[in-house]
């Protein structure tokens, strides 16, 4: 009986902390922005993040969404081979690692513990604040070609958000895939595609 005690107050305290730990994004702004061409013109990686300045939660929820939200009931702001949306994105801190949940606008944590280590191979990239993990399911496409360009296609939204935004950033195939995996809690079928840098 104890132990049932002890076991439901285990887990009525992990459900809290995984709430508490959740974030509630305001809604993204979906007008504005500078004109695509010179967007274009201005997009280019960068590899020197300030530790200190970060975005505003409403620049990561305009970031977050420009990367793969949804922008008609059903559909996203990346095209996805058959519309299988086998793409997520995880947000990486110091502070830990979270979920986006497109439909819910909000972030779900994964782990509480700076996993930055395996999200980056460089010290520019372990050193930022910020890390976009652009994951794909192998359950939802199979088809390694599909997979790499739908993930390219959310890489390029956070490019051009980026340079529209005047904020830098590097898209990168460094990093420790199988521990990144492990420490964002993903499923068997699924794989980090790339790591992208994002700041100031
Ligand atoms: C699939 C892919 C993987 C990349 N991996 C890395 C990386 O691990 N580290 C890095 O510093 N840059 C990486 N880059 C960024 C490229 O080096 C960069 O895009 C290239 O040098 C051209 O520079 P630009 O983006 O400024 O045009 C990668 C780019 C792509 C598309």
């Amino acid at each position: 009986m104890k132990h049932i005690i002890i076991a439901s107050v285990l887990t009525m305290m992990s459900f809290s902390n995984t709430f508490a730990a959740d974030i509630e994004l305001p809604q993204p702004q979906k007008t504005g922005g500078m004109p695509l061409m010179e967007a274009l013109s201005n997009r280019k990686s960068t590899r020197e993040f300030s530790q200190d300045k970060q975005l505003s939660t409403q620049q990561l929820s305009d970031l977050l969404w420009a990367t793969c939200g949804y922008n008609r009931e059903d559909k996203l702001t990346i095209p996805t081979a058959l519309n299988r949306q086998e793409v997520s994105v995880y947000v990486i801190t110091p502070d830990g690692a979270w979920l986006y949940a497109a439909k819910d606008n909000k972030l779900i944590q994964v782990t509480n513990k700076d996993v930055r280590d395996y999200a980056a191979a460089q010290d520019y990239a372990k050193q930022a604040p910020l890390n976009i993990a652009i994951v794909s399911d192998k359950d939802l496409m199979p088809n390694d070609i599909y997979a790499g360009t739908d993930a390219g296609a959310a890489m390029q939204n956070i490019y051009l958000w980026c340079a529209s935004n005047g904020i830098g950033t590097v898209t990168r195939g460094s990093f420790d895939g199988e521990n990144l995996a492990k420490a964002l809690n993903l499923k068997d079928s699924q794989r980090v595609i790339l790591v992208q840098t994002v700041g100031y």
